[in-house]
């Protein structure tokens, strides 16, 4: 045993930089297609090999800023206000796009409302039911028990629509979505108990629209598709820009800005993910001080048991 571990660790040192530097090249190109290649042309990998960088940019160009939420860390909680103008964010603005088919009206009763403000919520909605008697599908308003109607019918409808790119379903996208951080930092990530990746990474996207991209990623931006430098998995996408300062009226006086819209909806999404997150939390820390006291006890007891047999 003694032997074995050293040449284990050695083995794993004399691999690790083999394997880092197959990882950093597998990235890329796989990642693009032939076209985009291609697209890029000849004069871009004679810059970049001038320059002496890689050819194809590892993405996301930008890591997305570490925001403070009010769910992270071992005493995470809602914040409710938050979650509630993330839904009204989420309804009038990216609903018209993205689907959320895991979440019931009924589960917005975890966002503070009603029974009565439930109900008045899904009859704003459209729902497809059936068949009926004749075996036709029927639209009816919707019931606190149907689950948030898609806006598109199937997933090639949403892809026609959107520049061939179908706009993914909410409902674990929070969770779906984390841009790696690489060492140390996760390292530290363990014992904070990092996992607001997604809500990150969702609110780097929603904000990230609008910059200049240099010559070299230019020649990779497909048509109809808009530059993000924190879109994970290439220069840009077919999402175009979703929000604006003013668009979504905030009746309890939050500011009105892209910045404040990203958090919300980024916020609202994380719970549409893990609705039970602050429980799990809570029910987490009561386990970690019974284990410890526990395991105090068994120290002692082990200590009695053994205490008269000479050793
Ligand atoms: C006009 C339609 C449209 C609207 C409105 C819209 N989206 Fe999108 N969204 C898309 C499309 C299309 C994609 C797929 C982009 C791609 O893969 O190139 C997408 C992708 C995304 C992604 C995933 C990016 C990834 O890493 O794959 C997120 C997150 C997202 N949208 C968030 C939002 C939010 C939040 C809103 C509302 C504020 C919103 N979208 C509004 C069309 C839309």
């Amino acid at each position: 045993m003694k032997k074995i571990l050293p040449a284990l660790l050695a083995m794993g040192l004399a691999f690790a930089p083999a394997s880092l530097a197959f990882a950093q090249d597998g990235q890329g190109p796989t990642e693009n297609s032939a076209s985009e290649q291609a697209a890029a042309g000849e004069d871009a990998s004679a810059e970049a090999a001038e320059e002496g960088h890689a050819e194809t940019p590892h993405y996301p160009l930008k890591e997305p800023e570490t925001l403070s939420w009010s769910f992270a860390g071992p005493f995470g909680h809602w914040d409710v206000g938050q979650l509630q103008r993330g839904l009204k964010v989420y309804k009038e603005v990216c609903s018209a796009c993205h689907g959320m088919r895991l979440v019931a009206f009924r589960n917005l009763e975890a966002l503070g409302y009603n029974e009565a403000q439930v109900k008045a919520f899904a009859g704003e909605y459209t729902v497809q039911d059936g068949p009926n008697g004749d075996g036709e599908m029927f639209d009816r308003p919707g019931i606190p028990s149907d689950y948030f109607p898609s806006p598109f019918p199937n997933h090639e409808a949403a892809a026609a629509a959107n520049n061939g790119a179908a706009p993914p379903d909410f409902s674990l996208l929070a969770k779906a979505r984390a841009v790696e951080r690489g060492f140390p930092t996760f390292l530290f990530d363990l014992f904070s108990q990092y996992q607001e990746g997604g809500p990150n990474y969702i609110h780097a996207l929603l904000t990230g629209y609008g910059q200049e991209p240099s010559p070299q990623v230019e020649s990779l931006i497909q048509e109809g598709t808009y530059y993000n430098p924190y879109f994970i998995s290439g220069p840009a996408l077919a999402m175009p820009p979703p929000l604006s300062d003013d668009q979504v009226e905030y009746p309890d006086g939050a500011p009105q800005t892209v910045d404040q819209y990203a958090r919300d909806v980024a916020a609202f999404m994380m719970w549409a993910a893990e609705p039970h997150l602050a429980e799990r939390k809570a029910t987490g820390f009561v386990v970690m001080i019974f284990l410890v006291v526990f395991a105090g006890l068994l120290f002692v007891v082990k200590r009695r048991v053994w205490a008269g047999t000479p050793h």
